[in-house]
């Protein structure tokens, strides 16, 4: 692993307790950064704590919900003046639950996390990457962000908006330096499938058509976490508002 990829620079990684997000801070650290971790459970960021600790790395971890104003505040703090790479991992799933049987809080916790908390942790950092002089932020989004046949309505909807997001800030910040861009994962073995118990049975029907497309098993989060440390590194400086899958070809089929 090249350890120098990251030398020097800070990075955030929301999510980090899990998943995903674990793999990013831990690879991110190995290749350099000093990370600063997030997640919204306590006991599951004490557990990536005690992997960095195993490993001698350089991270520093906090306890925030991403769709708090203030935890996100403390979490940029915490950070310090300089912010090099966002890692906007935290995210949960839905139920593939169909509209019409959608209820009111599954929507806003869906949209909450998913959205509003990528919209709130990217615009925090905006400010000390301007005045860094640049910046990278990648952003995880997913096969839902290209269809409808991998989750339900929210998750959906929720990732489609993502990539509004994502190249809405690589569209303007790009000239400034700062680059913004999404991995589309497919299936990942993580814990997310925990928070996504199937509540309509036709509608899960129709979805397990889809996942039966899927060319392999699931990825592992390290191979997600690669394909970030790569968007976020210096040989992706021409790479800016891409939606990178990393699913397998699994939305190639
Ligand atoms: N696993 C998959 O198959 C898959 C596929 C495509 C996309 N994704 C996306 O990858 C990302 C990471 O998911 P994962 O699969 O590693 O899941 P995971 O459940 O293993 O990890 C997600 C982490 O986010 C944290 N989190 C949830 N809400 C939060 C909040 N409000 N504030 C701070 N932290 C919060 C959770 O506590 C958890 O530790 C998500 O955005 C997810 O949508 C996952």
């Amino acid at each position: 692993m090249d350890t120098v990829r990251h030398g020097g620079k800070v990075a955030i990684v929301t999510g980090a307790g899990s998943g995903i997000g674990r793999a990013t801070a831990l690879r991110l650290a190995r290749e350099g950064a000093r990370v600063i971790g997030c997640d919204v459970n306590p006991e599951a960021l004490s557990e990536t704590s005690k992997l960095f600790d195993q490993a001698n790395l350089d991270g520093e971890f906090v306890t925030a919900d991403v769709t708090n104003q203030e935890d996100v505040d403390r979490l940029v703090a915490a950070a310090g003046p300089r912010v090099d790479i966002l890692a906007n991992v935290a995210g949960i799933m839905d139920h593939f639950t169909p509209l019409g049987d959608l209820d009111d809080s599954t929507w806003n916790s869906v949209m909450d996390i998913n959205v509003n908390g990528v919209m709130r942790l990217t615009r925090a950092v905006l400010s000390r990457m301007l005045s860094l002089g640049g910046g990278a932020i990648v952003t995880v989004a997913s096969e839902a962000s290209l269809g409808a046949g991998a989750a339900g309505v929210a998750y959906t909807t929720s990732k489609h908006a993502v990539v509004g997001l994502v190249r809405s800030v690589a569209f303007y910040y790009g000239p400034k330096n700062i680059r913004s861009n999404a991995v589309l994962p497919g299936g990942v073995a993580t814990n997310i499938g925990a928070t996504s118990t199937p509540s309509v049975p036709w509608a899960f029907e129709r979805a397990q058509a889809k996942m039966a497309t899927m060319s392999q098993t699931p990825a592992e989060p390290d191979q997600i976490a690669a394909v970030i440390s790569w968007l976020a590194c210096d040989e992706a400086s021409n790479v800016n508002g891409a939606l990178v899958t990393s699913d397998g070809g699994w939305s190639a089929a």
